[in-house]
């Protein structure tokens, strides 16, 4: 008996693995040491095994001073002061791109245009690394295929179409970079996805980095962080709980995949949790992160993920907010207000936004990109 039941340990775990190194093997070979990935369910199956072996550990970066905001300036494309970058057309340039891909893609798109920006935002700051895809030091092997980012973000292709626009509106002068397009496409979702509701500006005045390693999403914070896992991820970015909170009202919009969330139906509303096992024909499968949207819409950017909290949200990241504590009271004031959480957010976005800015050209470090996908004399 005690044979069979290690019998059957073996074959889960043999296809477990049969699953996971297929899709992550590349992070084997990737960047220095064993990349952790806290709160990312599957893959952390994976990195016990293989971490286990190596002795790797998570490890969070240095600790960021919380942004300051003085790095960037708003309508930077704007002041004539600013001659290298002066390019009155350049913030409607990107407008224009992210309405035009909303009309064609749909509204999901502004959704993964969000998600972006937070995912270039957490790993070496707002310097469009997130959109490599080949640099010299890591090869092919760029955050793009992290495995928080590889076939989950969306929205490159909105990104190239911002830029040619913005060289286009600036007599074809390569003046903004793809890290200041990304921040303003993702502010013109929000304002688009939300009907006009969270409309903010956005300092801009980054330059693009020209690095970009697939082990460095491991600071991307996963579906099953726990509350503490959560808090020290965003801390170590200069972000408080209360700007992790407003963030993750990000959730009301986008779609995500079942492998995210099949292990904690249970904890959920059982007529939600049926619903969501009907729909479930492949882990990959992917569902609304908001079954409640008005009109059906699952890409409104509203307060209603505050009022789905807990039991019609998919991930125990989202769930988490809801145990006793600052983070509770928060999500109740956010549900009940939604004009406080509109404010809220759209603060946080331009705090995010400020992340690990780089805001000189050093000769090899930064530049402005010519294709938002790759770096400059590559
Ligand atoms: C608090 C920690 C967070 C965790 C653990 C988390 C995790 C996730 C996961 C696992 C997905 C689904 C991905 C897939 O199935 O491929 C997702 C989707 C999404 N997340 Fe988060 N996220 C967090 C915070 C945020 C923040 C701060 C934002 C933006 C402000 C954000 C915006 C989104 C959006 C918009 C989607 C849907 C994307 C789409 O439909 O293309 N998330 N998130
Ligand atoms: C441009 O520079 C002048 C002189 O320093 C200053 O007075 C003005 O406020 C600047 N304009 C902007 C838009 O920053
Ligand atoms: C909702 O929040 C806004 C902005 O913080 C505030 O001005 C307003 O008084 C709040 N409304 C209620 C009903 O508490």
């Amino acid at each position: 008996m005690a044979a069979s039941k290690k019998l059957a340990t073996a074959a889960v775990l043999v296809s477990l693995l049969a699953l996971l190194v297929g899709p992550s093997a590349g992070l084997l070979g990737s960047g220095p040491g064993c990349s952790v990935f806290v709160g990312w369910p599957v893959l952390s199956i994976l990195n016990s095994l293989i971490c286990g072996l190596l002795g790797g550990n998570y490890t969070p970066p240095v600790r960021r001073n919380p942004p300051t905001g003085k790095e960037l300036s708003f309508g930077y494309y704007n002041n004539p002061n600013n001659t290298a970058s002066y390019c009155p057309g350049a913030e409607a340039a990107v407008t224009g791109a992210v309405k035009k891909a909303i009309d064609q893609q749909g509204r999901g798109v502004g959704a993964g245009l969000i998600r972006l920006f937070f995912h270039d935002a957490f790993v070496r700051g707002c310097d469009a690394s997130v959109l490599l895809k080949n640099t010299v030091a890591a090869g092919d092997n760029t955050e793009r295929e992290g495995p928080p980012n590889k076939d989950s973000l969306r929205g490159f292709d909105v990104i190239d179409a911002a830029k040619e626009a913005t060289k286009a509106a600036c007599g074809g002068r390569n003046v903004v970079s793809c890290a200041d397009i990304l921040a303003f496409a993702a502010r013109d979702a929000s304002d688009i996805l939300s009907g006009g509701r969270i409309k903010f500006a956005m300092p801009a005045g980054r330059f693009d980095g020209r690095e970009s390693f697939a082990s460095e999403t491991n600071q991307l914070p996963g579906p099953d962080s726990t509350l503490e896992n959560l808090k020290e991820m965003f801390d170590a970015q200069g972000l408080s709980e209360a700007d992790m909170v407003t963030l993750s009202g990000a959730h009301s919009i986008g779609r995500a995949r079942c492998l995210f969330f099949t292990n904690r139906l249970s904890d959920m509303n059982s007529g939600y949790a049926g619903q969501l096992r009907a729909a479930c024909k492949s882990p990959d499968t992917r569902v609304d992160q908001d079954p409640f949207s008005p009109d059906f819409d699952p890409d409104n950017l509203d307060n209603q993920y505050y009022k789905n909290i807990d039991k019609f949200v998919l991930f125990n990241s989202d769930a988490v907010l809801f145990s006793p504590g600052t983070t509770k009271e928060q999500v109740k004031a956010n549900a009940d207000n939604a004009t406080k959480w509109e404010a809220d957010f759209a603060a946080a976005m331009v705090r995010m936004g400020n992340i690990g800015v780089k805001t000189t050209q050093v000769a090899g470090l930064t530049e402005i990109r010519e294709v938002c996908w790759r770096v400059n004399n590559a």
